[in-house]
C-alpha cells in the first residue's frame, strides 16, 4: 500500500491561534498534511471557514521555521464545490476534495464529478473525490476505470460530515477493503472518529493510507505522540 499520512484535521485545533496550531503540529507534532475542512451551511449543517482563512493559514505556515512540508488538503463540505475551485487554488491549497454526492446535484452550472476533476486539475491542484457513509464506493469505479482524468485520493467518510468527535461507523470499513482490493496504489483517506485504538486499527487493516484525526490529535496531552502511534498502525 503505499506511504502512511497522517493528517490532522484542524478543525478540532483552537480557531482562536489556528495559525500557530496548524505550524506547529506539522513543525513539532510530526504531522504530514493539514486537513482543512470547509464547509458552507447547505451540503452540510455546519459552518467553518473559507478561502480567505486558508490564505491566512497558508502564509503563516510558510513563514514558520523549518516549514517544508507545505500539503494542505481542503475537504470541501460544500454544494457547489465547482464554485470555488480557482478562490482554493488561489489561497494555497493543494488537494482540493469535492465530495461526489456534491458534483452529482449542482447546479450553477452543473458540473459532474469527472469534469471537476478536470477542472480541478487544469488549476493545478491534486484532487480528492469524497463519500459519505452512505454512498457506496461502487459508483467511483467509472471515474477510476474510466479513459478521463482520475481522482488522486478518494476519501471515505467515516461519520455523517458535519461536526467533530463523532463516533466512527464501523459499517464503512468494507468499502476501504474493496477500494483496496481494486486499487493498490490509490492514496485512500479515513476521516471521522479516528483514534489511536481499534478504529485506527480496523482503517488500516481494511487498507486506509490517509488518515484523518481532529479530536484525537488535538485534544491529547501529547499529539506528537498520537500522530506517532496512528502513523505505527498504518506502517505495520
Ligand atoms: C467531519 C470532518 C472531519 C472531522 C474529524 O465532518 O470532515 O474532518 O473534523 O474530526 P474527528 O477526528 O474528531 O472525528
Ligand atoms: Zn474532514
Amino acid at each position: 500500500a503505499p506511504q502512511a499520512i497522517i493528517a490532522p484535521s484542524i478543525l478540532a485545533s483552537d480557531f482562536g491561534k489556528l495559525a500557530h496550531e496548524c505550524s506547529r503540529i506539522i513543525k513539532d507534532e510530526g504531522a504530514d498534511w493539514l486537513h482543512i475542512d470547509i464547509m458552507d451551511g447547505h451540503f452540510v449543517p455546519n459552518i467553518t471557514i473559507g478561502s480567505p482563512v486558508v490564505t491566512c493559514i497558508r502564509g503563516a505556515v510558510e513563514r514558520a521555521e523549518d516549514w517544508s512540508k507545505g500539503v494542505f488538503d481542503c475537504h470541501m463540505m460544500v454544494a457547489e464545490p465547482q464554485k470555488w475551485v480557482g478562490d482554493f487554488q488561489k489561497a494555497g491549497c493543494d488537494l482540493y476534495c469535492f465530495h461526489y454526492e456534491a458534483a452529482m446535484a449542482s447546479q450553477a452550472p452543473h458540473t459532474p464529478p469527472a469534469e471537476l476533476i478536470k477542472q480541478v486539475h487544469a488549476a493545478g491542484m491534486k484532487v480528492g473525490v469524497a463519500v459519505k457513509p452512505g454512498t457506496e464506493v461502487d459508483v467511483l469505479y467509472p471515474l477510476l476505470d474510466g479513459e478521463g482524468e482520475k481522482p488522486d485520493m478518494v476519501l471515505v467518510m467515516t461519520v455523517e460530515p458535519g461536526f467533530g468527535g463523532q463516533k466512527f461507523n464501523e459499517k464503512c470499513v468494507p468499502k476501504v477493503k474493496a477500494l483496496r482490493e481494486r486499487y493498490p496504489d490509490l492514496d485512500i483517506e479515513v476521516d471521522g472518529g479516528i483514534k489511536s485504538d481499534y478504529t485506527i486499527e480496523k482503517a488500516a487493516e481494511a487498507g486506509a493510507n490517509v488518515i484523518v484525526a481532529g479530536t484525537a490529535v488535538f485534544g491529547a496531552p501529547s499529539p506528537k505522540e498520537v500522530i506517532a502511534q496512528l502513523r505505527a498502525v498504518v506502517e505495520k
